[in-house]
């Protein structure tokens, strides 16, 4: 496509500058280069002065300087035409001038002539401009200041004049720009200047396309592409992204438990970038020894065991700084809030306590005065205070205050029942799983005088054989009564005393007596039922309590009967040894009544029961 008017001007161009100086004896021409082969670009017979008929038999031929044969004649007409492309740049390879010629001789004989012909060998913009490298890499650190400038390699053209380097063009760029400069020689040097302040963190490469245009028409250009690599400078501190984190974390977390990962980022590289970790000053002791840091991954571990009942919550202050030569450095500060755990077992303290009340003493009587604690906070530390088996003990538990209870009598105790109770407290808290304590206080009931001594029956009976021999001094048991009293120690001292209210019985005190220890009963006489058959009298039972109690039984004594004495006949038959006689008539007959014997016995029953025996006396 190129080929066609860059002929056609060089054709023109042709036919504009065949000049035949005659002045000199060098015949000049003056063509551009790559003209094709076979264009003819003068006439040498005519512009010679030489018939064109007789050049082939006067052996017309070409003499070069040069080894190529660019150019032939025909020696039929005398047209010097090209035979070989011209190259320029090829046969002018040296830049320092701008001029070109080859030469030759045209050689006739008979007779010889030699004419010299110059031909001067014109630019063409054939070549394009050319850089060494097609990538112009470039470090250019990060803190340079705008104004700066990087020489760059300049593009070459092989071409000379109009048609070499005009000038350099550089892409778009916001931050370089491009000086050119042109030497003595009229060689343009290009610099890059930096124009704006880099920031390799935004762009840590640019790449900018440089182009050379040459001044040919039409111009040729070339390209290379600049690589800016931006060398980090350690414009950058470390940067968390919060200024405050916060943690949870549970009482109690096993050591080496990782409660956070630091992360600061350095927006630089290299060394620029790499952080360490460290607590500041800030940081207490107390913390540093109960969190670790490591340096190098951030990572915050558990270090000593934590109780949430000593510290609730912890602040750490926590630097990043760069390995950089000139360290930078960014903060943050880590709350860590404890939670608590149910690790604490709930308390009882028995504040105050009686260990033994009276039986009597009043529904509502405070017993004991109980507080319960938790160390735990939250539901973990409240805690619900009960009575073991309360439903079956006569206590309750009423709450005085904040934690502080009474323990009180719900119902009249009777030591005759129950003479001790133990109440065992229960604390449960309300964390999951609950834990629990609990405490027994063991309360005695004190006796009180409540219980009169009681006889087994109202009523006691003794028979008692007549003819009883006397006890003396003491007098022989006759019987034993017995009372029982449930009280305890004094006012279960039972002692017995006789009280009579039996007026017909006097003196009483003389017949019976009683152990008033014992109860034992002794007969003081000998009785004689034919004398006295019956009596009663009244023991009374004393219990030796403040006030004391008593309670009557009252005695029957039946005297019985033994058969002591003898059947004595009335009179007037009683009379010992005498002889009664009777009449009786002769008529008399079987069945006649005689007489009357009567006899009697004092004792009674079968004591007293007569046989009659009729003695027949016959004188
Ligand atoms: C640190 O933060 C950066 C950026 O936010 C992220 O890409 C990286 O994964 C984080 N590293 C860790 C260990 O969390
Ligand atoms: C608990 O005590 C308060 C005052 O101390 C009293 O008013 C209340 O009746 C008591 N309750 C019981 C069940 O004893
Ligand atoms: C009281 O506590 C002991 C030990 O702590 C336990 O063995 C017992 O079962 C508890 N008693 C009650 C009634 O919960
Ligand atoms: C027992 O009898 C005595 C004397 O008569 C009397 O004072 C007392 O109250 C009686 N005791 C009882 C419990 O009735």
């Amino acid at each position: 496509m190129q080929e066609q008017p860059c002929f056609a001007f060089v054709m023109i161009y042709v036919v504009l500058s065949a000049l035949w100086i005659l002045a000199s004896a060098v015949t000049r021409y003056s063509i551009p280069e790559e003209i094709p082969v076979g264009t003819v670009i003068a006439n040498i017979a005519t512009d010679l002065g030489l018939d064109a008929h007789s050049l082939l038999e006067r052996k017309v031929k070409l003499d070069y300087i040069h080894s190529k044969k660019y150019l032939e004649i025909n020696k039929d007409t005398g047209e010097l035409y090209i035979a070989e492309k011209i190259d320029r740049e090829y046969l002018c390879p040296a830049k320092t001038s701008s001029f070109c010629f080859l030469k030759m001789d045209v050689i006739i004989e008979s007779p010889i002539r030699i004419f010299n012909i110059e031909l001067e060998i014109m630019d063409i913009n054939d070549n394009a401009p050319q850089f060494r490298r097609e990538r112009i890499p470039l470090d250019v650190s990060e803190s340079t200041t705008p104004g700066e400038r990087f020489s760059l390699t300049n593009a070459v053209d092989a071409d000379v004049g109009e048609n070499s380097i005009k000038t350099y063009y550089l892409s778009d760029s916001d931050t370089f720009t491009i000086e050119i400069q042109s030497g003595s020689d009229g060689t343009k040097y290009v610099d890059l200047v930096l124009k704006a302040n880099l920031d390799r963190e935004k762009q840590a490469v640019h790449t900018l396309t440089l182009t050379a245009v040459d001044g040919g028409v039409p111009a040729r250009s070339g390209t290379a592409s600049i690589i800016v690599q931006v060398l980090d400078t350690n414009d950058n501190a470390p940067q968390f992204d919060r200024q405050v984190y916060s943690v949870d974390l549970i009482e109690n977390a096993p050591i080496g438990t990782l409660i956070m990962q630091m992360n600061a980022t350095d927006l630089d590289e290299g060394v620029n970038a790499e952080v360490i970790y460290s607590f500041t000053l800030y940081t207490s002791e107390k913390t540093q020894e109960t969190f670790s840091l490591d340096p190098s991954s951030g990572e915050i571990r558990v270090k000593d065991m934590i109780d949430f009942e000593e510290v609730k919550s912890f602040e750490m202050y926590v630097e990043a700084k760069d390995k950089a030569v000139n360290p930078l450095s960014g903060q943050c500060k880590i709350l860590v809030f404890i939670t608590d755990l149910n690790d604490n077992h709930p308390e009882i303290t028995i504040k105050s306590f009686q260990s033994s009340i009276r039986e009597n003493d009043p529904v509502g009587t405070v017993i004991a005065i109980i507080s319960v604690s938790d160390r735990d906070s939250g539901d973990n530390g409240k805690v619900v205070l009960s009575i073991h088996n309360a439903e079956i003990l006569p206590f309750a538990l009423n709450k005085s205050s904040e934690d502080f209870f009474e323990l009180t009598v719900t119902e009249s105790l009777d030591r005759e029942v129950k003479n001790s109770y133990d109440i065992t407290f229960l604390v449960t808290d309300r964390g999951t799983p609950p834990l629990t304590d609990n405490e027994t206080i063991s309360l005695t009931i004190q006796d009180v005088n409540d219980n009169a001594p009681t006889f087994p029956q109202s009523l006691y009976t003794i028979y008692l054989m007549e003819n009883n021999e006397p006890g003396t001094p003491a007098g022989v048991i006759i019987a034993t009564v017995s009372a029982q009293d449930p009280d305890l120690n004094q006012n279960a001292h039972i002692s017995y005393i006789i009280i009579s209210r039996d007026k017909t019985v006097i003196p009483l005190v003389s017949m019976i007596d009683i152990n008033s220890e014992s109860g034992d009963l002794y007969s003081k006489q000998s009785f004689n039922y034919e004398n006295l058959k019956s009596f009663h009298f009244e023991v009374q039972a004393t219990d030796s309590g403040v006030p004391s109690l008593n309670s009557n039984l009252t005695v029957n004594v039946f005297i019985t009967d033994e058969n002591d004495n003898s059947p004595v006949i009335l009179p007037p038959y009683s009379e010992p040894g005498s002889v009664n006689s009777e009449n009786i008539p002769y008529s008399a007959e079987a069945g006649y009544f005689v007489a009357k014997i009567r006899a009697v016995d004092a004792d009674s029953g079968y004591n007293a029961l007569l046989n009659t025996y009729i003695f027949h006396l016959f004188r």
